[in-house]
C-alpha cells in the first residue's frame, strides 16, 4: 500500500504553554525544542511572538538553533502580529508564520462582531501580508469544527489564492465527532478548486476526549499534517497527544499513513515534559502513563506470561519503556506471584506456590500493591 507522510506540528511550547501553571522560560524552550526535533517533529510552533516580550525572544532563539525542522510563531490575522512574527523568526531556516481568524457564526458574531465577506477580506490580507515576509504560510480558521462548511470552503479557497501553503482547520471547541471531521477534511477537498496547492491540518481539542480519535479521522479525511502536544497537554481539557497519533499511525499501515516520529524517545520526551512543566501524566494515560504496560488482574497476567501480545499491542521498548511490570494486587493470580518471587531469585515448587498464594491474598487484602520486600518477607518463611 502507498504510503503517504503525515507532517507532525508540535505545539507544546504555544498550546501547551497555554496550561495554567506550565509557562516555560526561553532556556527551557529552547532545551524542550531541540529534543522535539531529535524526536523527529516536521513542525515546531514555538510560541506567539507579540503576546510577549518572553515569548519573542523564545521563538527568536529557537529559530537559531532549529536546523531541520520548521519553526513556526502563532499571530492573530493583524498587522502588527504578523511582522513581529517574522521579525522573530528571522534566523530560522524554515521559517513559517502561522495566522488566522475566526470562521465560525459565533465567533464572527461574538468575537469580531462582523460579517463573513470581512473574515475573509481579513484573512486574504493577513495572508498576503505574512507570504510577502516569509515563504510557507499556515492559515487557521479558528473554530472551523462549527462554522458553516460552505463558507468554510470559500475561505480556505480565498486563503491559498491569497498564498497560504497550509490551511488548518481547528476544532477549537472539542466539538466535533470523528466522522463529522472527517467529512469537512473531505468536504474540502472535494469542494475547494485550489485545495491541490495546500496541506489540510487537524489541530483538535479534547473537551469531548475526541482529540486524538478526530485527528486520525481528519487525516483520513485527506488532511496530511497533525498538530499536537506532548501528553496532549493544551486550552482547557487539552490538544491531540502526539504520542498517541504516532502509535496509532504505526501500528494501523492499513492506513497508508507514516510519520517521521522516532517512537523510541516518547516515553523520555513524555517525562522530559511533565517534569519540565510540573505537569503529572494520569497514570493510565495511553502510550506514556505509568499503568500503559503494567499488568495486574490474574487473566491478563497469566496470558501476559505465556505471550505478551495477549495483552500488550505495544511493545514497550517500542516507546522508549523498560518493560513491562506485573504489579501484584489482591486480583493477582499464582503464575504472577510464582514470577516475581523467580525475579527475586526464588524458586517455589507447585505446592509452595499454593500454600504462599494464600499468604499472599492476605497481605494483597491488607495493602493495595505487594512489594518486594513483603514477597521476601513470605519467602524467607518458607525457606527456613
Ligand atoms: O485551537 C485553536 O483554534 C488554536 C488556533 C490558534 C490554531 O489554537
Ligand atoms: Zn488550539
Amino acid at each position: 500500500m502507498a504510503q503517504d507522510k503525515v507532517f507532525i506540528f508540535d505545539t507544546t511550547l504555544r498550546d501547551g504553554e497555554q496550561v495554567p501553571g506550565c509557562k516555560l522560560n526561553t532556556e527551557e524552550k529552547i532545551k524542550l525544542a531541540l529534543e522535539l526535533e531529535t524526536l523527529g517533529v516536521d513542525i515546531i510552533e514555538a510560541g506567539f511572538p507579540v503576546s510577549s516580550p518572553g515569548d519573542f525572544a523564545s521563538v527568536n532563539e529557537i529559530s537559531k538553533v532549529i536546523k531541520n525542522a520548521t519553526v513556526t510563531g502563532l499571530t492573530r490575522a493583524v498587522q502588527k502580529d504578523i511582522e513581529v512574527a517574522a521579525e522573530a523568526l528571522k534566523p530560522a531556516v524554515r521559517p513559517r508564520i502561522h495566522t488566522g481568524i475566526g470562521s465560525s457564526d459565533n465567533h464572527i458574531k461574538y468575537k469580531f462582531n462582523t460579517t463573513r465577506e470581512n473574515i475573509i477580506e481579513r484573512a486574504i490580507a493577513a495572508v498576503k501580508l505574512a507570504r510577502n515576509l516569509v515563504p510557507d504560510v499556515e492559515f487557521y480558521a479558528e473554530d472551523a469544527g462549527r462554522a458553516d462548511l460552505q463558507f468554510l470552503a470559500q475561505l480556505t479557497e480565498a486563503v491559498i489564492k491569497a498564498g497560504a501553503t497550509v490551511v488548518n482547520v481547528p476544532d477549537t471547541t472539542g466539538f466535533c465527532l470523528p466522522h463529522q471531521y472527517q467529512e469537512k477534511m473531505q468536504y474540502l477537498i472535494n469542494n475547494v478548486s485550489n485545495i491541490d496547492k495546500a496541506i489540510l491540518s487537524c489541530h483538535c481539542h479534547n473537551d469531548l476526549g475526541l482529540a486524538t480519535a478526530n485527528s486520525i479521522a481528519g487525516a483520513i479525511g485527506g488532511a496530511r499534517q497533525i498538530e499536537c502536544t506532548i501528553n496532549g497537554i493544551g486550552e482547557r481539557a487539552g490538544n491531540t497527544s502526539l504520542e498517541e497519533v504516532a502509535m496509532i499511525i504505526k501500528k494501523h499501515p492499513e492506513l497508508g499513513l507514516y510519520t517521521n516520529i522516532d517512537t523510541t524517545r516518547l516515553l523520555p520526551m513524555s517525562r522530559l515534559v511533565s517534569d519540565t512543566m510540573r505537569m503529572v501524566v494520569q497514570p493510565n494515560k495511553a502510550v506514556v502513563g505509568d499503568n500503559a504496560f503494567s499488568h495486574s488482574s490474574g487473566i491478563h497476567q497469566d496470558g501476559f506470561l505465556k505471550e505478551a501480545t495477549t495483552y500488550e499491542i505495544i511493545a514497550p521498548e517500542e516507546v522508549g519503556a523498560d518493560t513491562s511490570k506485573i504489579v501484584l494486587t489482591a486480583r493477582s493470580g499464582r503464575s504472577a506471584l510464582a514470577y516475581r518471587f523467580k525475579n527475586l531469585g526464588y524458586e517455589f515448587d507447585r505446592n509452595q506456590v499454593d500454600e504462599l498464594y494464600q499468604q499472599f491474598l492476605n497481605v494483597a487484602d491488607a495493602k493495595k500493591e505487594v512489594q518486594d520486600s513483603d514477597l521476601k518477607e513470605m519467602a524467607e518463611k518458607v525457606s527456613s
